[in-house]
């Protein structure tokens, strides 16, 4: 590995600061959670994850925080993202690519409106 600069390792700092700042859940308003187990990395859940990634930092786009879980039991739907907002109901996204994952960022999280087609499940709006 070649010898890094001083302003290599203060970019690598800040790089990294930003990176942790997406996984802290404190005065976030957007939390997107990736299953990433076995059958989700399998089905390409890391090409997702890093859309998202790439998406928000292109956007410009301030107060989601991203997680990774481990297994949710949906092998059939993978990869499958979980997506809590203020004003939206709790959504649970299967089949996600990077395309899908474009779309909840444009649709669900800036346009309030949920990505159809794609909806595994989300809680009925009766039950509080
Ligand atoms: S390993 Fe596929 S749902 Fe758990």
């Amino acid at each position: 590995m070649a010898k890094m600069s001083l302003a290599d390792l203060k970019a690598l700092r800040d790089q990294k600061r930003s990176e942790m700042a997406r996984r802290t859940s404190e005065g976030k308003i957007v939390d997107i959670i990736i299953g990433m187990g076995t059958c989700g990395i399998a089905a390409g859940a890391k090409d997702v994850l890093n859309t998202f990634v790439e998406e928000i930092n292109s956007k410009q786009l301030e107060g989601i925080v991203i997680k990774q879980t481990g297994c949710m039991g949906l092998c059939h739907s993978e990869p499958t993202v979980e997506v809590h907002m203020a004003g939206m109901p709790d959504t649970i996204y299967g089949n996600v690519n990077s395309e899908v994952a474009r779309k909840i960022i444009g649709d669900h999280i800036q346009g309030k409106k949920l990505v159809s087609g794609h909806v595994f499940d989300k809680p009925a709006t009766d039950i509080k």
